[in-house]
């Protein structure tokens, strides 16, 4: 799935997004990544669809955030406790990391046409060399863009 979803909201979407914009709407929202393998055991699916899936569904929630005009994304989606996972399941992990990254230097456009400037948060060093520059790359490419901050956080100490 893309990380920009086509504008493809229903009738009753878009009522919602009309309701919701006559309120106040926050500058800044965070969400934590949670629940992929709880999700997936209850539904019968590998883990690995699980994490897919929630992969899914942060995309879905990055497109509200951009039609309801949030200027300030977070998303907390990689702890160092994370990586005391099975290295099979670490591995799945950064496979999905690392298609996803590829995907959005694809979605160079959309991401130009948003005006979406990506910031990756956190301490990076654990993450495979080729991660590193996937995500070096991409915070290069919008460094310019302001209309929306997209911040990736990664295996950060509290
Ligand atoms: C939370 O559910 C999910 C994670 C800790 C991993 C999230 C990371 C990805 C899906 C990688 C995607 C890559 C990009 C670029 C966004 P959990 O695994 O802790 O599930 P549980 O709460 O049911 O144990």
């Amino acid at each position: 799935m893309s990380w920009i979803v086509d504008n493809s909201l229903t009738w009753f979407q878009k009522f919602c997004i009309n309701v919701l914009k006559c309120g106040p709407i926050p500058r800044h929202v965070a969400f934590i990544m949670d629940g992929n393998r709880r999700f997936a055991k209850k539904i019968h699916l590998k883990r690995k669809d699980g994490h897919t899936r929630g992969f899914d569904k942060l995309a879905e929630t990055l497109q509200w955030c951009l039609v309801l005009g949030i200027k300030e994304v977070t998303v907390y989606a990689f702890s160092i406790e994370n990586f005391k996972r099975s290295s099979d399941e670490v591995d799945t992990l950064m496979d999905l990391a690392r298609e996803k990254y590829k995907r959005l230097m694809e979605e160079k456009d959309k991401l130009m046409a948003e005006g979406v400037c990506i910031r990756v948060i956190g301490n990076l060093e654990l993450l495979p060399e080729d991660i590193r520059k996937l995500i070096a790359e991409a915070i290069i490419m919008t460094k310019d863009n302001n209309k929306v901050f997209f911040e990736y956080c990664i295996r950060l100490h509290f």
